[in-house]
């Protein structure tokens, strides 16, 4: 399962590493400004970007740190990384490509580590927060944001079905209190924690991902039946012959104790 996953996921965004670089989510999500706020980089912090994707938390991250590494599984995402990286004349941006479960980086070396958006594809979320508390110092910052659920366990598994139904290399959302212990677990204080809400049309999420004609039928009907505990979360709304939907953001800043 484990190795299966990790495939699925250079193979759904090997493809779809040029949308990435342009998702308004991605590229714009209110995520990025919080953590910034909430972080206060200072110019000689050496930092890592865990699962980069297109690089849009290493490249806003870039201009306020000596120097980042920005590391992904996927080559096509590192090389669209680069890519923006010169676009914007960034030149303290490093590429590594490496797995988050087994990050290639010294103990206690780093001043930040950060991950956005990125913790739902990982197998062993446990070994991933482990690994980036190891590459910090004491006292080094976790700046983290992905999206999260409600605690009910049957409604969080009706949701994670329909992630994993639009891409399958979605491995699993967990609950705010799953995360927050987990990060603890791994050796972090959490001195921040924020959940935004950000909104979704359905055939522009759907089609980043290359979701067939067939399965949106199933999300569509899916979402028609979401249990009530759902329903403050997804928010559906259909109007102009489609659907809006929301989805809730974890914003974490924590330090390394
Ligand atoms: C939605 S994108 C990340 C978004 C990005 N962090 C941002 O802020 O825009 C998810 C990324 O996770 C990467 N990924 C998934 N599993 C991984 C793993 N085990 N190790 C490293 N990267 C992984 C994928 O290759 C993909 O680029």
């Amino acid at each position: 399962m484990t190795e299966s996953i990790k495939q699925k996921v250079q193979d759904q965004f090997g493809v779809a590493a040029a949308d990435y670089a342009t998702s308004d989510v991605h590229a714009k999500g209110e995520s990025l400004g919080r953590l910034l706020a909430l972080l206060n980089p200072q110019p000689a912090w050496q930092a890592l970007d865990v699962a980069t994707g297109a690089g849009h938390m290493a490249l806003a991250l870039a201009p306020h740190v000596a120097r980042i590494v920005a590391s992904d599984l996927t080559s096509e995402m590192l090389e669209t990384t680069a890519r923006l990286a010169r676009e914007r004349g960034l030149t303290n941006v490093e590429l590594l490509r490496a797995d988050a479960e087994h990050l290639p980086v010294e103990d206690a070396s780093l001043d930040l580590v950060s991950c956005r958006l990125a913790f739902h594809h990982f197998p062993r979320p446990d070994v991933a927060a482990a690994e980036m508390a190891r590459i910090v110092w004491p006292g080094g910052w976790l700046a983290f944001t992905d999206n999260v659920t409600v605690a009910d366990r049957a409604a969080a598994d009706y949701y994670n079905a329909y992630e994993k139904l639009r891409d399958p290399s979605h491995y699993r959302v967990d609950s705010q209190a799953e995360i927050v212990g987990r990060f603890e677990r791994a050796g972090f204080e959490i001195l921040a924690s924020e959940r935004l809400s950000k909104e979704f049309e359905f055939h522009g999420w759907a089609d980043r991902q290359r979701v067939s004609p067939a399965d949106k039928e199933r999300l569509l009907d899916m979402m028609r039946r979401i249990p009530p505990v759902l329903e403050p979360l997804f928010a559906p709304r259909w109007t102009d012959g489609t659907m809006y939907f929301s989805l809730w953001e974890l914003v974490l800043v924590g330090r390394k104790r």
